[in-house]
């Protein structure tokens, strides 16, 4: 297995620890197996050949454990949705000799993963993202870093808030799950948590915070996710965009709902309200120190299953063990935040 060589790449939102687990492939993938390790850049892209495909050495990925971003850059290029994508993207390996790939991704990325499998790619994925969405595993690596850069904005937003008696409505990243908003808000004592799961009554939220002002309460703490949706009086509840645009995946930009939500309560309670929109803050960054030791476990796992031959798998945490999954189960969908949980973090509401 010498002279094996195998691909490395991340793709969609960047996130931290994205470094900590190429430096972790790279390393045991060299050092262990005495593989050659190829970076592959701009996640897709990069096999679609409008990227770079490298070797990793071990001098690159020195110092990288503790890096944000991902030194092997990414993007959100979509193969099924570029004329000949996929076969190009076989094109590519075979032409860079990769014998094996190990996709870094999201629910996106790694549904493309699951897709060229079936069509005969050898690879495996490690699951990423702030978001914590993907099906399959317990918990996605960026995760815990976001939830504790947004606690520590929660924290300073309370002592203004509380200094101005003001109502502070705070939005935090979370596309179609409320992961970020339910552990942040609970973390951060939230006076209410809005998140995509269940759909908004803004009435019932500002009856929540008058109530609590009726009750002495002299400041309120809002944490939203940006994909919450919004009820309307006629039609399907929405979500709030920055605009129409959609990326290859058809995911628009959401933002705004912390705007809209704080408005509302001020419309109706004549109360002083400030909406901050916490935005890509909590995806750049150092990662935690369990960031790091989640993602040097993913990476370690990934190169294994590489060599021991379980293609179409990821490696996904349950519990305090990494095991494989099928990749096919990202395709089930976006992992999202459970009625309990949700329950627990009402029962400080108000
Ligand atoms: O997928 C992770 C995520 O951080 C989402 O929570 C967010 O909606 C999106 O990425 C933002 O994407 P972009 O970096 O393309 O603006």
């Amino acid at each position: 297995m010498g002279d094996m060589n195998i691909g490395v790449l991340t793709g969609g939102g960047d996130c931290p620890g994205l470094n900590a687990v190429i430096r972790a492939i790279t390393q045991k993938g060299i050092c262990k197996y005495g593989y050659n390790v190829f970076g592959v850049h701009e996640g897709w892209k990069g096999l679609l050949g409008e990227g770079l495909v490298k070797p990793l050495t071990m001098a690159d990925v020195a110092n990288i454990l503790k890096l944000g971003g991902t030194i092997l850059k990414t993007s959100r290029t979509n193969p099924f949705s570029v004329d000949n994508g996929p076969a190009r993207i076989k094109e590519n390996i075979a032409k860079h000799s990769l014998d094996a790939l190990i996709v870094i991704g999201g629910v996106d990325t790694l549904g493309v993963a699951a897709r060229l499998h079936q069509e005969g790619v050898r690879l495996v994925g490690v699951p990423k993202t702030i978001d914590n969405n993907v099906w399959g595993t317990d918990r996605t690596f960026g995760f815990d870093t976001a939830v504790n850069v947004a606690t520590e904005a929660i924290d300073r937003v309370r002592t203004t808030a509380e200094a101005h008696n003001r109502v502070f409505v705070v939005e935090v990243m979370g596309r179609d799950a409320g992961w970020i908003a339910i552990e942040s808000g609970i973390a951060g004592g939230a006076t209410m948590i809005l998140i995509p799961e269940f759909a908004v009554d803004l009435e019932k939220v500002v009856q929540c915070v008058a109530e609590r002002h009726k009750r002495g309460g002299e400041f309120s703490l809002i944490v939203v996710a940006e994909g919450t949706k919004i009820k309307r009086v006629a039609g399907d509840p929405s979500v709030v965009t920055v605009d129409d645009e959609k990326d290859e995946f058809g995911n628009v930009r959401l933002g705004g709902v912390a705007d809209k939500v704080a408005e509302a309560i001020r419309r109706k309670t004549g109360f002083d309200c400030r909406s901050v929109r916490l935005g890509h803050i909590q995806r750049g960054g150092s990662p935690t120190a369990y960031d790091r030791v989640l993602s040097t476990r993913y990476g370690l796992y990934a190169v294994d299953m590489v060599h021991s031959g379980e293609f179409g798998k990821m490696a996904a945490l349950k519990g305090t063990k990494i095991v494989p999954i099928p990749l096919t189960d990202v395709q089930k969908g976006s992992k999202t935040v459970d009625q309990e949980l949700y329950e627990t973090a009402e029962l400080f509401f108000g």
